[in-house]
């Protein structure tokens, strides 16, 4: 770490005019405000051990509340802000929830339980906190939650964890900007449940309110996603009985009570994942220790179609290239588990804005992922939006440029541009960036970037982490 004079005041006030949707797009920053700042144009290369899946982890915390006697410990958990804060919800209805470990262990006692209604300006902060209705559900036949919030990157309704819910009994209602739902006299009864869409949020609430029902839960068309999973595994290590975890039909059997017991969170595909496209875009050679291979196959099948070299040893994953122009093109289509992860389509077209051709993304799980292209076509990419598919034509070389992060993913596809990119590229709005990746520019510096996280002390020092 290290710390220079804060010119305070001082403003870069970029304008930004691109041919999409958001077009004539006007910034104004002041580098007084915490940012990234990368100089890019350095091969990643080196090795760094992936963190546990921010998306699992969050599902695992709530699926904590479901634990009706003694303490569960969940470890390898990512040191970033939603899980701050998400442990902080815990606390604040009554849960005894306390990290350590480097914030990487959590322990959480929900015997009481009777918790207090979830304070909404946390329940604000993340979609991951809407996980909280079904335990909640579960273990006091009421709930009343703040709308969440989350990443703005389309519509994200909630009707199907309302069928979910509905379909074990529970009436649903809106009243006063929070959802209420409340089980039946006797408790939630287990039934079929079928999600118009395979719905990962949705698939964990019907999964987690069934645990605890009386009798037999279906559910039709569930999300496969390595998360859904992580929890199912996480409910049956407290003495739930889950079956079918990872296929399309999930079958959940009702017991009395759960208890506490302690689980690993598996490793985050999403953080993997955009390093690889990284050392891909840098032309580099990484070594991804304790990754989930097959988790990542979705990507890395991508990544190696276009050129690039992966082998496994293990749970390491090694990711190299040669320069990013001698790759060939390819197009993604997102899609839920075990398509090409909407949480990777950003990044990837970071990536494909320097491979000669012509190449199209289209994102079917959310439509309105966009927020970085505007801040690509500053930084030189040459990308046009239609309607859900984005075309990308490649360009010889980014440059680098005042850039802001509108959302998680759009903040990781612009420090994958600033890597690759020739000059200096400063990202600001890094909250967005700071809630699901852990301590990225120390990482990245491992990986031999030049990138910093630039925070103003108290005493108006710039300080550069
Ligand atoms: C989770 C992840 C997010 C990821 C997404 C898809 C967390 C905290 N977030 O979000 O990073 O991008 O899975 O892999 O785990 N939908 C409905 N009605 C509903 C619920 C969802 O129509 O009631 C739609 C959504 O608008 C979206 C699609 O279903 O188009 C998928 O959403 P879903 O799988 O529920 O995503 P999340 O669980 O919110």
């Amino acid at each position: 770490m290290f710390s220079y004079p804060c010119p305070i005041g001082s403003n870069v006030s970029p304008s930004v005019s691109t041919n999409t949707q958001t077009s004539n797009l006007q910034t104004s920053v002041a580098i007084n405000e915490p940012h990234i700042v990368i100089e890019g144009g350095y091969p990643l290369s080196g090795s760094i051990q992936v963190a546990g899946s921010k998306n699992a982890a969050l599902a695992l915390i709530a699926g904590t509340l479901l634990a009706t006697s003694g303490v569960t410990v969940l470890h390898n958990l990512p040191n970033i802000t939603d899980i701050a804060d998400l442990v902080a919800i815990l606390n604040s209805m009554g849960a005894i929830a306390n990290l350590s470990q480097g914030n990487s262990t959590l322990t959480v006692d929900a015997s009481a339980g009777r918790f207090n209604e979830p304070p909404p300006h946390l329940v604000s902060r993340m979609r991951g906190s809407l996980q909280l209705l079904g335990p909640l559900l579960a273990r006091q036949g009421i709930v009343r939650l703040a709308m969440p919030g989350g990443c703005n990157i389309g519509a994200r309704a909630v009707d199907l964890h309302e069928k979910g819910l509905r379909g074990l009994g529970a009436t649903w209602t809106i009243d006063a900007g929070c959802f209420f739902a409340e089980a039946p006299f006797d408790g939630l009864i287990g039934g079929a449940v079928y999600l118009d869409k395979p719905s990962v949020g949705a698939t964990m609430n019907t999964m987690m309110a069934a645990s605890l029902a009386t009798g037999v839960t279906t559910i039709e068309n569930a999300a496969q996603e390595p998360d859904v999973v992580d929890l199912a595994n996480l409910i049956v290590a407290m003495g739930g009985l889950i079956e079918g975890q990872g296929t399309s039909r999930i079958t959940v059997t009702g017991v009395e009570s759960l208890h506490g017991c302690e689980f690993n969170v598996s490793p985050d595909r999403i953080e993997a994942g955009t390093y690889a496209i990284a050392a891909v875009a840098t032309g580099g050679d990484i070594t991804l220790i304790g990754a989930d291979f097959n988790a990542l196959s979705p990507v890395l099948s991508k990544l190696t179609d276009m050129g690039a070299h992966v082998a496994q040893d293990g749970n390491h994953v090694r990711v190299w290239s040669g320069p990013v122009q001698t790759l060939t093109g390819t197009s993604i289509v997102a899609s839920p588990h075990p398509g090409f992860p909407t949480d990777l389509q950003q990044p990837f077209t970071s990536l494909l804005t320097l491979v000669h051709g012509t190449n199209t993304i289209h994102d079917s799980v959310y439509e309105g992922r966009f927020g970085h292209i505007p801040y690509l076509t500053k930084m030189g990419a040459n990308i046009k939006v239609e309607g859900s598919v984005t075309i990308v034509s490649g360009v010889s070389t980014l440059s680098g440029a005042d850039v802001k992060a509108t959302d998680l993913r759009a903040g990781a596809a612009l420090v994958v541009a600033g890597l690759a990119a020739n000059g200096q590229t400063r990202i600001f709005d890094v909250h967005h960036i700071e809630r699901g990746y852990q301590e990225l520019c120390q990482r990245l510096r491992q990986l031999g970037a030049r990138c910093w996280h630039v925070n103003v002390s108290d005493t108006d020092m710039l300080v550069m982490e």
